[in-house]
C-alpha cells in the first residue's frame, strides 16, 4: 500500500512521534508512506515527500513537525473539495491519514464524504476534539503552563503583585484549568464560564487581607470580559487570532484593587519543544492502530483513546463540535482556588 499523511492546524509537541509510529508501523507490512507538506495545502499543490527511515529516527525527540502544518481549508468550497479529490486521486495513495484538530479533523470527515478515504489521528494542545480523550501535545502544553506559573508564583511573592497568565484554549479552557491547577494558579477563568470580575476582585482582595499578598491568575485566551474586545484577523475556518484578555483582565484588577499587576502572554512556547512521555508514547499506538485499519480498507475513522483504551470513533464525531469543560467540573475546581 502507498499511504499518505498530513498534519494539520496549529502544530503540537508529539506530531512526530506520530510519524515515528506511523512509518514503523507501515514497515511491518511493507507499506510505504508519504508525507503532504504543510497540511491540506499540499493536497491542492500536489506537494509531499516520500518519508524514510533517517527522518522519523531524527525527528522523533523535536517538537514541531517535520512534514509542515497549515490552517488550510480543503473544504472551504467546493472547487477547492474537487480539487484536492482530483489530486489525491491522481497521486495514486490508498489512503490519507490526516493528524489534526476539530478543524483538521472535521474538514477530513467531510473530504471522506465526498471521496477521499481518510483515517483521523488527535492532535491539539487545546484538547477541545470530541470523541477521544488524548489529544497529542496536551499534556506537554499543560506542563509548560505548570512550569509557568510556578515561576510567577515566585517573582508575584517577591513584589507582592498580581500576575495574569493568558494562555491558549480559543473555545475551551483545558489548557488554562489543568495547567492551572498543576502550577497551583490561584485564580482560572475559562472561556465556558462568563467571568465574575467582582467575584475575582473580592478573592484577591481577602487573599490580601488575609496575609497572601501575591496572585497568580490564569486566564485563557477566548475568555470574553467585554464587548470592546475586538479581533479581525481571520483564518480559513472562520477563527479570530485571538489575544490580549490577560492584559485586559490585568488593568481591570489593577484599577478595582490597586496592587500592582502585571500580565504574561505565554503563547506560542506552549506549543513549542519537545514532547512529554505521555506525548510521544500514546501516539505510536494510535499510529499502529491506524496502518492496521488501513491494512484492513476501513476508513472514514478516528482513532482515539476511549475509556482508557486505544478504539475508533466516525470521524463525523469530531465534525463541527468541541469539547468543553463543563459548568460541574469548573465548580467543582474552583474549591481549588485559594
Ligand atoms: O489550535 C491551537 C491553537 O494553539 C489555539 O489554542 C490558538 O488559539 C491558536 O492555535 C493560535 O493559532 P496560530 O498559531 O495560527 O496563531
Amino acid at each position: 500500500m502507498r499511504i499518505a499523511v498530513l498534519t494539520g492546524g496549529g502544530d503540537a509537541p508529539g506530531l512526530n512521534a506520530y510519524l515515528k509510529g506511523l512509518y514503523l508501523s507501515c514497515q511491518k507490512y511493507g507499506f510505504e508512506l508519504y508525507g503532504y507538506l504543510d497540511g491540506w495545502k499540499g493536497v491542492l499543490e500536489n506537494k509531499y515527500i516520500k518519508i524514510d527511515v533517517n527522518d522519523v529516527i531524527r525527528e522523533f525527540f523535536e517538537g514541531g513537525t517535520f512534514i509542515g502544518s497549515s490552517r488550510t481549508n480543503p473544504a472551504k468550497d467546493e472547487q477547492t473539495m474537487n480539487k484536492a479529490i482530483e489530486n489525491f486521486k491522481s497521486s495514486g495513495f490508498d489512503v490519507l491519514i490526516a493528524i489534526g484538530g476539530e478543524d483538521t479533523i472535521g474538514a477530513s470527515s467531510k473530504m471522506h464524504k465526498a471521496g477521499i478515504p481518510v483515517i483521523g489521528l488527535p492532535k491539539t494542545i487545546d484538547y477541545d476534539l470530541e470523541g477521544t480523550e488524548f489529544t497529542v501535545g496536551f499534556n506537554t502544553a499543560i506542563n509548560i503552563v505548570m512550569d509557568a506559573v510556578e515561576k510567577l508564583m515566585s517573582t508575584a511573592k517577591s513584589h507582592k503583585r498580581v500576575l495574569v497568565l493568558e494562555v491558549m484554549g480559543r473555545h475551551a479552557g483545558w489548557i488554562a484549568l489543568y495547567g492551572g491547577l498543576a502550577g497551583g494558579a490561584n485564580y482560572i477563568l475559562i472561556p465556558e464560564i462568563q467571568p465574575d470580575i467582582n467575584e475575582l476582585v473580592d478573592f484577591i482582595k481577602q487573599r490580601y487581607e488575609r496575609g497572601d499578598k501575591y496572585a497568580v491568575i490564569v486566564v485563557a485566551e477566548g475568555v470574553k470580559i467585554s464587548d470592546a474586545q475586538k479581533y479581525e484577523v481571520v483564518d480559513e475556518y472562520g477563527h479570530v487570532k485571538l489575544g490580549g484578555v490577560g492584559e485586559l483582565v490585568a488593568k481591570i484588577i489593577e484599577d478595582k484593587t490597586k496592587i500592582t499587576t502585571r500580565a504574561v502572554n505565554l503563547g506560542h512556547i506552549q506549543r513549542g519543544g519537545p514532547a512529554t512521555s505521555y506525548d510521544r508514547i500514546i501516539p505510536l499506538m494510535l499510529s499502529y492502530k491506524a496502518i492496521e485499519l488501513a491494512k484492513d480498507k476501513i476508513s472514514g475513522k478516528l482513532v482515539c483513546i476511549r475509556n482508557g483504551k486505544v478504539d475508533v470513533v466516525d470521524l463525523e464525531v469530531a465534525e463541527g463540535k468541541t469539547k468543553k469543560v463543563s459548568p460541574e467540573l469548573y465548580n467543582q475546581m474552583k474549591t481549588f482556588f485559594y
